[in-house]
């Protein structure tokens, strides 16, 4: 099925269930909303009726919302990640509940997308006892209806967290209740860090198995519906929302509403059997002209492939409703996907202007169902293209100074490439790439001087950004707060194991794992892993003490030698976290660091823990990523 016919289908199910469609929303949010930089979902531009406003097209309504993700950015590359995407919503406001939207939904997905439904598999909320949230049972049971409706076994299991799926597995179940970090959907993601006058409810999801894929143990011994191994996607949302956050707790919303939620994408990838979304029609033209510019197959360039098609196409929304590249906010978004995609072009071979052939064909893809991409087609590439220039303008003065450089010297150095960055904006990849086709020595510590320059100057121009990009912390609850002191003590054992030259380039935590990417050039080897995690394991045990001092940035990186990361700007004066064994002065860590943390580190293994890495990968060029557990 192609994603016109599964639109087409999509809102004739709805509009025959007496639905009004209305239109999507910018990709900006109104300015009343000030939770996130872009429409990451459907419910967002609803929020004030999903709240009890009356709507003026009535209490259902159905669309699609065109949404981007930028906490996704680095996701971007597997089979399944994007960040711009299109979400089929249907809207209860106060009227219809679950058993209708189920069973709309359901039918959809089996009658008119024609999916197997053997390969469907739900989850359902298995309540929450300290926010005195029920078990949705009765989703559950509309569940075990609808299987049974098509004579498909309809067990149910109960999963609980993420990780114990992974112990358990599928216990041939089809429908699974799972914990609120799974199954309640809100803005702020999490239940417990829902602000006062929220919106949020139970939701159950509806995945689609790829039976030909196998899962991968790396993940954790079993595969379950929200393992992160591809084998299962989600492919439909339905949110109960019918509780609103008080300063007393919840209470429930004077009406009971339904926010269902989609990726057109993904859905089009199941109806196909396909697991990579990149194969659908909204990609596949904009895959088929990057391997006519590059001449190069997708097969041996996904990764650089996927992300040009998505990072142009975010681009290309973002542009058609009227953001430009710029420094600060939507503008700083747009800006790094832009050159993000022109560095991947690099990566290709693409070396010239490139940008209008592929924005051609996205707006050819797009233009029936989205016609203001033809109205704006000349703004949108204007925007485009000007961008394109300054970056390669920025590139070629670059080169110009590379080579009034390498005229002076034999060997390019860490300070050379930090000024051909710092001065030209020429990125560090494409100095040594360059070094390698001229056949110039590379001095062997580059790397590391290149990037004690480059947390210096850092430190020297922090801006205004700080609110709006934070870290990669992002929540302060307990399990963020452990999984943000295994980092700490990962970093310094990756160091000891590694060498001096690992330094941090991003971080990211979420409820189930950390994730961390350090300059390194090679894969890590299995002695290696086992070296870094018993190290932490180690610290864990022998429960150093967690404390922190500010002090003037000079003082914390020249003097107290703290560790810092690549990409961060601080202060002038720093929050320096330790971890120290007891009765002991020196530090086993020492870094600079926002916090929070927890007060010592054998609270990681409270309940038994242990600190795991799980995932070894490469990141970029010369940049590892290691997502590690504690369980
Ligand atoms: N608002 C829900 C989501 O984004 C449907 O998943």
């Amino acid at each position: 099925m192609t994603s016109r016919e599964i639109r087409r289908l999509y809102f004739e199910n709805f509009i025959n269930n007496r639905h009004k469609m209305i239109q999507r929303s910018s990709l900006i949010p109104p300015n009343n909303d000030a939770t996130t930089l872009f429409v990451s979902s459907g419910m967002q531009p609803l929020v004030p009726y999903l709240l009890g406003e009356t709507h003026p097209e009535g209490s259902r309504l159905v669309d699609i919302q065109t949404c981007l993700r930028a906490q996704d950015i680095e996701e971007v590359g597997d089979s399944r990640h994007t960040t711009f995407f299109e979400m089929l919503g249907n809207w209860s406001l106060g009227d219809y509940f679950k058993s209708e939207q189920l069973s709309w939904y359901f039918n959809f997905l089996v009658d008119k997308i024609g999916l197997d439904p053997n390969r469907l598999f739900v989850t359902c909320f298995i309540g929450d006892e300290d926010n005195e949230i029920p078990r949705d049972q009765e989703s559950a049971q509309i569940w075990q209806k609808l299987f049974k409706s098509k004579n498909i076994d309809h067990e149910i299991v109960e999963i609980g967290s993420e990780k114990n799926g992974y112990k358990i597995g599928m216990k041939q179940g089809r429908i699974f209740y799972y914990d609120h970090t799974k199954n309640w959907w809100c803005r702020s993601g999490s239940i417990n860090e829902m602000p006062v006058n929220e919106p949020g409810g139970p939701d159950s999801e509806v995945f689609y198995e790829f039976d030909f894929i196998e899962h991968d143990l790396s993940y954790g011994q079993y595969c379950h519906p929200n393992c992160d191994c591809g084998r299962f996607v989600e492919i439909g949302n339905s949110v109960f929302m019918e509780y609103l956050k008080t300063e007393h707790g919840f209470k429930l919303l004077p009406k009971k509403n339904v926010d269902f939620g989609g990726g057109l994408e993904r859905l089009t990838a199941a109806s196909l059997n396909t697991n990579d979304i990149f194969r659908i029609d909204l990609f596949w033209p904009i895959i088929n002209q990057l391997e006519v510019l590059s001449q190069k197959k997708y097969s041996s360039h996904q990764e650089s492939m996927r992300v040009i098609a998505d990072h142009l196409k975010a681009a290309v929304f973002l542009a058609n409703d009227g953001v430009v590249p710029s420094n600060k906010t939507q503008g700083y978004v747009m800006r790094r996907l832009i050159r993000r995609a022109i560095r991947y072009g690099f990566d290709l071979g693409i070396e010239n202007n490139f940008l209008n052939q592929v924005v051609s064909i996205i707006q050819g893809i797009y233009q029936q169902d989205y016609p203001d991409l033809i109205d704006n087609q000349l703004k949108i590439e204007e925007v485009l293209t000007k961008e394109e220039k300054v970056f390669r303008q920025t590139l070629r003065k670059g080169l110009r100074e590379f080579d009034k450089i390498i005229n002076l010297k034999l060997k390019i150095e860490g300070k050379d490439v930090f000024k051909l960055y710092d001065t030209y904006g020429f990125p560090y990849e494409l100095v040594i790439e360059e070094a390698f086709k001229q056949d110039i020595d590379v001095d062997q510590n580059w790397r590391s001087d290149f990037d004690v320059l480059m947390l210096d100057q850092k430190n020297r121009s922090r801006t205004a950004s700080k609110g709006t990009f934070k870290g990669g912390l992002a929540g302060h609850e307990d399990i963020h707060k452990k999984y943000h002191t295994a980092t700490h003590l990962m970093y310094q054992a990756l160091r000891m194991v590694l060498g001096e030259h690992v330094i941090q380039h991003g971080s990211n935590i979420t409820d189930e794992r950390l994730r961390f990417d350090f300059s390194h050039p090679d894969k890590l080897t299995i002695e290696e892993i086992k070296k870094i995690e018993k190290i932490v394991n180690d610290q864990i045990k022998a429960d150093l003490e967690v404390s922190f001092q500010e002090v003037p940035v000079g003082i914390a990186l020249n003097q107290l030698k703290a560790l810092g990361a690549f990409n961060d700007r601080y202060d002038s004066i720093v929050k320096v976290y330790s971890m120290t064994p007891k009765g002991q002065t020196e530090p086993f860590s020492r870094e600079i660091c926002g916090g929070p943390h927890v007060a010592h580190t054998n609270l990681l293994a409270e309940n038994g823990q242990k600190f795991k890495i799980i995932k070894e990968e490469s990141s970029s060029a010369g940049i590892r990523r290691i997502k590690a557990v504690l369980s």
